[in-house]
């Protein structure tokens, strides 16, 4: 409850920075009906809520003054209906007392306490309807939130950018699990035949921990579908298996994890080629990670190492600075070098680019800078991941514009003799530092010979 209070007393000082005084209303959300209402979908409160309540308890609302400095939770206590199906639930003074609320109301009566209020909206359009009729005004419609509620937008950003000990803590233990979910990935893969085997195996790690998973599992040989999440495909001997899996704890802090792996147990010479370029650029993007660096110039470091790695392999034709200038490095590495962690897999995505932009920056249209999710400079307590991949797109590889741009700096020819891969990713996530970086993730070895070493367990 001490976590939840500072927390929203750094959200007062931040709004009061910024010259704001309203209210802030925050909604846990609903889980949606699977085609009939007593059907639920697994719940997961909003982050924004849950940062601030540090409860995950549907359908409430808080409401901070920031001028009283006072927090009211609005919640209906269920019926006795929902304790027949449900099983007991706590009353709603018992919940306001965990959140650390000073008032608790019926959720009916939310509207009279949010007069001019900034809010965030739910993704779900159905909830985001609700929360206008309650606020009494259309909420924006782009991905960044307008008005007092991009001020407000502004503020949470800039408190949960930097995680406190609490967060830290629970990130940890959100990695220890997907670590272990990792290496039985990797283990399990010799006595699995379908991609959805091997993924069953993983899950059951982070289930049977009692933690959920921060996203949709990937678990693929088609490593080129950058979310890929289905399992049906059989797993052959000479295929590549990505798995990016990552786990959340109780309280919704996230974890993100990607290996690639041989289903074979053994590296094939050429995709041990490619999987060492893949990890010279991880390791040179992660050693570049420290308080001061501009995260858009690690994307654009990680980017030149990757295609010096394909120049060397004959791949590439060029001067790596050159091909990066060009985005020629993009054909192979289509997406941002990675993003910030913490409650959301890509924290605070929901805000578009508030979060992941820093002020006065704007995202590129260019084709290897476009999907970049985090253009700031680093500060200590942040948590970035840190994602370099090559892959073959067909959309890509395939496409007569990029085919016609790209002809002088590609040798087809030689990619041809890498035709058995598709797609590798390796990602790590990593603390900044008050002088460097601690890459959260390092019991999980990324190198050939330790993945190989796992995979004969
Ligand atoms: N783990 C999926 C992603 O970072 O997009
Ligand atoms: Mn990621």
């Amino acid at each position: 409850m001490d976590v939840v209070r500072s927390r929203r007393r750094r959200l007062f000082q931040a709004l009061q920075k910024l010259g704001a005084d309203f209210p802030v209303a925050l909604w846990s959300g609903r889980a949606p009906a699977k085609n009939f209402p007593a059907n639920r979908h697994y719940f997961r409160a909003n982050s924004h809520f849950l940062y601030f309540a540090g409860l995950g308890i549907e359908n409430a609302v808080i409401v901070m003054d920031a001028g009283s400095d006072r927090t009211t939770l609005f919640w209906d206590e269920p019926g006795p209906d929902d304790a027949l199906w449900h099983g007991p639930e706590p009353s709603r003074d018992q919940v306001a007392a965990a959140v650390g609320a000073d008032d608790a109301r019926a959720l009916g009566d939310v509207y009279k306490f949010i007069d001019g209020g900034a809010s965030i909206y739910l993704p779900d359009p159905g909830a985001r309807l609700a929360q206008e009729a309650v606020l009494g005004r259309s909420l924006s419609t782009s991905p960044e939130p307008e008005g007092i509620d991009g001020v407000l937008a502004q503020a949470i950003v800039e408190v949960r950018l930097r995680h406190d000990e609490f967060a830290i803590a629970e990130i940890k233990k959100a990695i220890a699990v997907s670590i272990q979910t990792h290496k039985l990935g990797i283990q399990s893969t010799k006595n699995s035949q379908l991609e959805s085997h091997v993924c069953a195996k993983m899950e059951e790690v982070i289930y049977g921990n009692q933690c959920g998973t921060a996203y949709n599992s990937i678990v693929t040989i088609a490593g080129e579908v950058l979310h890929n999440n289905c399992y049906h495909n059989p797993l052959g001997r000479d295929d590549l298996l990505l798995a990016d899996v990552g786990a959340e704890t109780a309280l919704g802090w996230a974890s993100d994890i990607t290996r690639t792996w041989p289903v074979s147990g053994k590296f094939s010479p050429t995709q041990k080629a490619l999987y060492d370029v893949v990890l010279d650029a991880h390791d040179q993007g992660i050693a570049a990670v420290k308080p001061g660096a501009d995260y858009r110039e690690i994307h654009l470091l990680v980017s030149c190492v990757l295609a010096g790695g394909l120049v060397d392999l004959g791949i590439l034709k060029g001067n790596p600075e050159s091909l990066v200038d060009s985005d020629a490095h993009a054909l192979f590495f289509p997406h941002g070098v990675g993003h910030l962690m913490g409650l959301d897999v890509h924290d605070m995505e929901d805000l578009g680019d508030v979060s992941g932009y820093g002020p006065g920056r704007v995202r590129s249209d260019r084709f290897g800078l476009g999907f970049l999710r985090l253009s700031r400079i680093l500060e200590p307590n942040m948590v970035v991941t840190i994602e370099p991949g090559f892959y073959q797109v067909p959309a890509i590889l395939n496409n007569s514009e990029w085919r016609d741009r790209y002809s002088e700096m590609v040798n087809w020819d030689r990619l041809a003799d890498f035709s058995d891969v598709r797609g590798i990713r390796i990602e790590d996530d990593v603390l900044v530092t008050e002088t460097g970086n601690e890459v959260l993730t390092a019991d999980l070895p990324a190198d050939t010979d330790s993945i190989e070493g796992l995979m004969l367990r």
